[in-house]
């Protein structure tokens, strides 16, 4: 079949489809089909029918349940935000104090797994450690590979969101009981308080750490979501999947890459290094972290908020970083520079900054060592994760079993 007349036929094929954007997405799938015979990387294959999260890539717009990132990140708290993506809808004022509630009062770890975690070797990253510990929970829930009951599942989920700061925090400070005696006004200063209790004593530090974690919630089908769902629809227990979720977002192309931009920041030194290390990755056809999106065509909405809102409030006084802490500044200076060259060469490729490229610089801000950032960001898309595991289990769904192209030997035999 000639080009033209394979362009004829998707055209007929494709005629009763109102949408534009339907129509263009089959469009392409179709033609990438017939290209290529298969979808590398699944891109834009579609796997599944969820209501969380929307993300329209050529606005840069996302949304949770239908209200934009920004407008959560500004107006509303963790739990809100939490609860909506949970249950659907924004909570009363009644909910939201008996949300935060029910976080605070699960935060607590079983002995038995503070006391694996701090037998962990030190050296283990932090995310393989989170990942394990995560696990560990299935000993004191062995009830948990029923996976049926709506309600069950909630209670599960806001139990294992709740713990997530005192794993990380029990492995970080090496003590047990590091918030003992405490208490606590929201999950967010929980969070905080589990890198950097002096950060955790300001409102500001606090309310700028819960924008963070409410613009890494969920993001439609994302790898670490595609892994928690691909694992939860074997039926497995929430432990498992939440925990290969982990290992899928440890990953440097995924949420891996927020501790790999400051790393690569440090690398280069300072500003005036940055032209000469762009060109040599290009000319190395090195990806350079933090750019680039299979998804956003235009600037990230969560990377925008970062860098137009959080980070002024902490490097837009100058004076005052500079002589207080003249690394920081270097470090935010450097990442500047990179960003405009990297929209220079690269905006045209519709390669931006993403959210990882600018995070960083917050958490270094308060004093979280680089190789926990993506612990924050698993801090906060546990909620994703666990919302699409709920999804998922009330709705009769399939096991995941895509197909394979195989190219590997015609059946033979051992000779003897
Ligand atoms: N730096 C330089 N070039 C990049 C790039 C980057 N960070 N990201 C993508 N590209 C280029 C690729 O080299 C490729 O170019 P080519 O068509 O000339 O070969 C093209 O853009 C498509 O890249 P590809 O890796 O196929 O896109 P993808 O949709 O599969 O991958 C990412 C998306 C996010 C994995 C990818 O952009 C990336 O690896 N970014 C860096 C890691 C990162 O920041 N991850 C966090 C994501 S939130």
């Amino acid at each position: 079949m000639t080009e033209k007349h394979l362009e004829e036929k998707l055209n007929r094929l494709l005629e009763f489809v109102d949408d534009p954007q339907k129509k263009e997405h089959y469009y392409r799938l179709i033609s990438t089909l017939l290209e290529k015979g298969y979808f590398p990387g699944l891109a834009e294959v579609p796997v599944v029918k969820s209501a969380i999260s929307h993300i329209d890539g050529e606005r840069g717009l996302l949304t949770y349940r239908g209200y934009p990132v920004e407008e959560l990140a500004e107006y509303c708290s963790f739990e809100s935000v939490a609860f909506l993506i949970l249950n659907g809808d924004l909570p009363l004022e009644a909910e939201e104090k008996e949300f935060r509630e029910k976080l605070l009062d699960n935060i607590y770890l079983p002995e038995c797994v503070s006391d694996s975690i701090l037998h962990f070797n030190p050296n283990l990253h932090p995310m393989n450690m989170l990942s394990a510990a995560v696990l560990l929970l299935e000993a004191v829930d062995k009830d948990s590979w029923q996976v049926d009951n709506h309600r069950e599942n909630v209670k599960r989920a806001i139990a294992l969101i709740a713990k997530f700061p005192t794993i990380i925090g029990t492995f970080l400070t090496g003590k047990a009981d590091f918030n003992k005696g405490r208490k606590f006004n929201s999950f967010a200063e929980y969070a905080l308080f589990c890198f950097s209790p002096e950060h955790a004593a300001k409102p500001e530090y606090v309310k700028m750490f819960e924008e963070s974690l409410i613009l890494h919630m969920d993001h439609t089908m994302n790898n670490s979501t595609f892994s928690a769902r691909a694992v939860g629809s074997s039926q497995a227990g929430i432990y498992a999947l939440i925990s290969s979720a982990i290992n899928s977002l440890s990953g440097p192309l995924h949420g891996g890459a927020n501790e790999r931009v400051v790393r690569t920041l440090e690398a280069i030194g300072s500003a005036d290094q940055v032209p000469r290390h762009v060109e040599n990755s290009l000319e190395h056809h090195q990806k350079i972290m933090g750019v680039g999106h299979r998804i956003y065509k235009t600037y990230d909405p969560r990377a925008k908020y970062f860098k137009d809102v959080i980070l002024p409030k902490i490097y837009g006084d100058e004076e005052k970083i500079k002589a207080e802490r003249p690394d920081l500044w270097n470090l935010y200076e450097t990442a500047v520079t990179l960003e405009r060259y990297v929209q220079e060469k690269l905006g045209k490729k519709n390669l931006h900054p993403n959210v990882d490229f600018w995070s960083g610089l917050f958490y270094k801000a308060v004093n979280v060592p680089t190789e926990y950032f993506t612990t924050i960001f698993a801090m906060a898309r546990v909620v994703g994760w666990t919302a699409h595991w709920i999804e998922q289990q009330d709705s009769a769904g399939k096991i995941y079993r895509p197909y394979q192209l195989y190219v590997g030997f015609d059946t033979r035999h051992i000779v003897k």
